[in-house]
């Protein structure tokens, strides 16, 4: 008798051969400071507490709408594009990536991602099975604009600012590239709202370009899962082909209807992060730490310890120690472009305090 094959063998093949994205560690235990997943520290904006106690009965009873109309009129007013036909919303931008590789990838049409970038490119890349191309980024992390226009991918994903560096892209830069790029240009810019630039006002001019963004970071709503992407009606009309009848519940599109409406909180909030950031950068900067110029809700720092030593070895050191304090950071061991390096997302101002004291404390003793 044949024996029978297990349910793993049965999978097509290149989904046994996956790794699976592992994300920032979530404990479920209190008395953690998390400075791992660039959360945002802060509430959401009150209006989201009062959308969500309204929403009972019939609402949830119901299906939710299938396009998030009203989040896309409201998210195409705030971003000035031309009509709400400009904007597709999704269960985090994540799903948005996922959509976009699901329309554009396979074995022939290569995605391709900058590295380091976000490490989920590759991940969504293999679960299509689809080729992929790697453009690398030196030490400077200035974007190589020639190496992208010419890698060949069918789809190429830049992030702005970059994940884990937090340097942003130039305008400039973007626009060179939708000129010269034959490709489909994806701009991943979760960290928008805390860059000096953004690309959002350049889609109405290159129609190869597309922005995705997040409510996850800026409007402090990870939990509730909004991301979009903005950019003209045809990479709209393709998402919609390939999505679920309803990705988006009937929370998160009031939520994110309420958030987007109240401006004013968060610029506030946004401001209060740029400060808390800037504020950290030249206080590591002046331990003789190389930090990467931010335009994000992070920042990426090389520690030095007390024998003014850096390094892979060092960088670990500080993780495991601020681990061993309850302190939550990210490190990325995989790459010589930052296994020396540690990225720490902005927390509130007493999260932060806690954070530099452990590493005075660390300073002492390694
Ligand atoms: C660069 C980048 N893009 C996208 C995302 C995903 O955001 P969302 O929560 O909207 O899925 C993240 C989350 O960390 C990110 O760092």
């Amino acid at each position: 008798m044949q024996p029978i094959p297990s349910i793993i063998d049965r999978a097509l093949a290149h989904v046994q051969a996956l790794e699976a994205y592992v994300p920032g560690k979530q404990p479920q235990e209190a008395g953690w400071i998390k400075l791992n997943t660039n959360e945002n520290p802060y509430p959401p904006s009150p209006r989201v507490k009062t959308s969500i106690a309204k929403l009972t009965g019939d609402p949830l009873r119901k299906y939710p709408n299938p396009i998030s109309a009203k989040l896309r009129e409201s998210l195409t007013a705030h971003f000035e594009l031309p009509g709400a036909d400009w904007a597709f919303v999704g269960n985090g931008s994540d799903e948005v990536l996922n959509l976009l590789i699901r329309v554009f990838c396979d074995q022939e049409k290569s995605g391709g991602y900058m590295v380091p970038s976000y490490s989920l490119y590759p991940v969504l890349l293999d679960i299509q099975n689809a080729k992929t191309v790697v453009v690398r980024y030196d030490s400077s992390m200035e974007l190589p604009v020639k190496d992208v226009a010419n890698c060949g991918a069918h789809i190429f994903f830049l992030t702005s600012p970059n994940a884990p560096t937090g340097v942003g892209i130039p305008a400039d830069a973007i626009r060179e590239l939708a000129e010269t790029f034959p490709g489909i240009l994806v701009v991943d810019e979760a960290y928008g709202a805390f860059a000096e630039e953004d690309a959002v006002s350049l889609v109405e001019k290159y129609s190869n370009l597309c922005v995705t963004r997040t409510f996850s970071k800026s409007h402090c709503l990870a939990g509730m899962r909004i991301g979009c992407l903005l950019g003209n009606p045809d990479f709209v009309q393709l998402l919609d082909k390939v999505r679920d009848s309803y990705n988006v519940n009937v929370l998160s599109q009031e939520v994110g209807l309420a958030a987007l409406s109240d401006t004013d909180y968060y610029e506030g909030v946004v401001t209060k992060i740029k400060q808390t950031r800037d504020f950290y950068i030249n206080e590591w900067q002046g331990k003789g730490w190389f930090v990467y110029p931010s335009q994000a809700n992070y920042i990426f720092t090389q520690p030095v310890n007390s024998v003014a030593e850096k390094g892979p070895e060092v960088a670990k050191s500080l993780f495991d120690f601020l681990r061993g304090e309850k302190i939550l950071v990210r490190y990325f061991g995989n790459d010589p472009l930052t296994d020396s390096f540690l990225r720490i997302s902005v927390g509130s101002e007493s999260d932060m305090l806690t954070l530099s004291e452990a590493i005075d404390q660390w300073l002492k003793n390694a």
